[in-house]
């Protein structure tokens, strides 16, 4: 063989061994973005085992299937606040409650007949982990804000079936709220949709399909969309987003709310969506709505066009939840924005304790969790795209 041919031999060699590799490279990554945007079997067991309410003192609770239109049985929870539990001022109280449902075994025509708070929370899970990893969040929101707590997993996570994709999980939001409209005793009651990371953009598409039937929506660390988050998880695929097939555009989407009150809770320390995408959602949403200011990353107002935007600025993306002053700012919105019109101010005062300050119901929770190992952390945000 001549000099020649081997050069050659060895670029004709790289070259195909490289096309391979980029091509393999392509294929993997068009096939199987599910798999990296969707991480439903981490943390280990999260497909086999999910938390029950139950095991927060959350006695009060149903195990709810929903058959979706496309005909996916999706599980979710139901978790109730019977009225009359407004003035709760602390867990000492919260936990006579549990104590008293605990005690208090109905049976299911006797439950249907029980009065609910007029409130209810759809929660919208981030994109690992199960509805169960957020029991100890849903909790708070429980015995804060008053409000009974519908909770699913997406198909393809916990113990739903199917395989999640964009516009499956837009349709398992959609069937979950449907179920809640059809709820004899959760249909007139006033719907708050919240949602993290991922489960962020499902609120908002969810929010922005449905804003005549809700009453507010709530987001926390999510992203303009795939296509601009992605370049900043995971760089070398830069100039791939074009593949994406999963899009999630809440930029857009966020404008089609045109009057809905907004909560934007932001971690400053997010490392995995940066802050200005928060922002940015913050400004896409103002500007559908009037005159604002194009933020300056560190410069977002509080409060404008029925929007708030609240930067925690020790937040990180999975541990924002937990900062100091969180569900401070969600009871204030709450009290301001879902409860308040004039007709209800007077439950408007007794609805939120006046020392809110105080998380460690959920610290305590997240504490106990995290000493169950690995398979048992709570999940609360996380894109949770392995870094390779
Ligand atoms: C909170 O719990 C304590 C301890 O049981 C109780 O004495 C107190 O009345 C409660 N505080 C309020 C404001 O309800
Ligand atoms: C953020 O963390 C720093 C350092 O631990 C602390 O001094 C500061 O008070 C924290 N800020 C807030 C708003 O929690
Ligand atoms: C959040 O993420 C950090 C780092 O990525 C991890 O150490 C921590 O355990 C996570 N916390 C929760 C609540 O999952």
């Amino acid at each position: 063989m001549g000099l020649l041919d081997l050069v050659q031999w060895v670029v004709q060699g790289t070259v195909y061994v490289g096309l391979t590799a980029v091509t393999g490279g392509l294929f993997l990554l068009y096939f199987y973005q599910n798999n990296l945007i969707y991480p439903a079997h981490f943390p280990p067991g999260s497909r086999q085992s999910v938390s029950k309410p139950d095991e927060f003192n959350l006695n009060d609770y149903e195990d709810v299937t929903i058959t979706t239109p496309d005909n996916v049985k999706i599980k979710a929870f139901l978790i109730r606040r019977p009225k009359g539990t407004t003035e709760q001022e602390n867990e000492t109280v919260d936990f006579a409650t549990a104590l008293r449902d605990g005690v208090r075994k109905r049976g299911p025509e006797k439950q249907d007949a029980e009065e609910l708070a007029e409130y209810t929370l759809i929660y919208c899970h981030a994109n690992a982990g199960n509805m169960g990893h957020r029991l100890p969040i849903a909790k708070v929101f429980h015995s804060r804000c008053n409000a009974n707590v519908v909770m699913f997993s997406y198909r393809g996570y916990g113990q739903s079936e199917g395989s999640p994709s964009e516009a499956g999980l837009k349709i398992d939001a959609q069937a979950t709220l449907d179920w809640v409209l059809a709820h004899p005793q959760l249909r007139n009651t006033k719907i708050v949709v919240y949602g993290q990371s991922l489960g962020g953009a499902v609120a908002i598409h969810l929010a922005s399909t449905n804003e005549d039937k809700i009453a507010g929506l709530i987001v926390e660390n999510t992203f303009l969309s795939l296509p601009k988050v992605v370049p900043h998880i995971l760089p070398y695929l830069k100039y791939l987003t074009f593949l994406c097939t999963q899009v999630w555009d809440s930029e857009t989407t966020i404008q089609r709310i045109p009057r809905l009150p907004i909560l934007l809770l932001s971690g400053g320390k997010d490392e995995l969506i940066p802050p200005s995408q928060m922002a940015g959602l913050c400004y896409a949403a103002r500007s559908a709505r009037g005159k604002t200011k194009a933020p300056s990353t560190s410069t977002v107002k509080r409060d404008e066009h029925g929007i708030r935007f609240i930067v925690f600025p020790n937040g990180t993306h999975n541990e924002t939840c937990v900062q100091r002053g969180y569900f401070d700012e969600v009871l204030a919105f709450w009290r301001e924005c879902i409860v308040g019109d004039g007709s209800q101010s007077k439950s408007g005062e007794t609805l939120v304790p006046k020392d809110v300050s105080n998380v460690d119901g959920v610290l305590e929770a997240y504490k106990t969790i995290e000493k169950g190992g690995e398979g048992s952390r709570l999940v609360t945000g996380g894109l949770g795209v392995p870094r390779m």
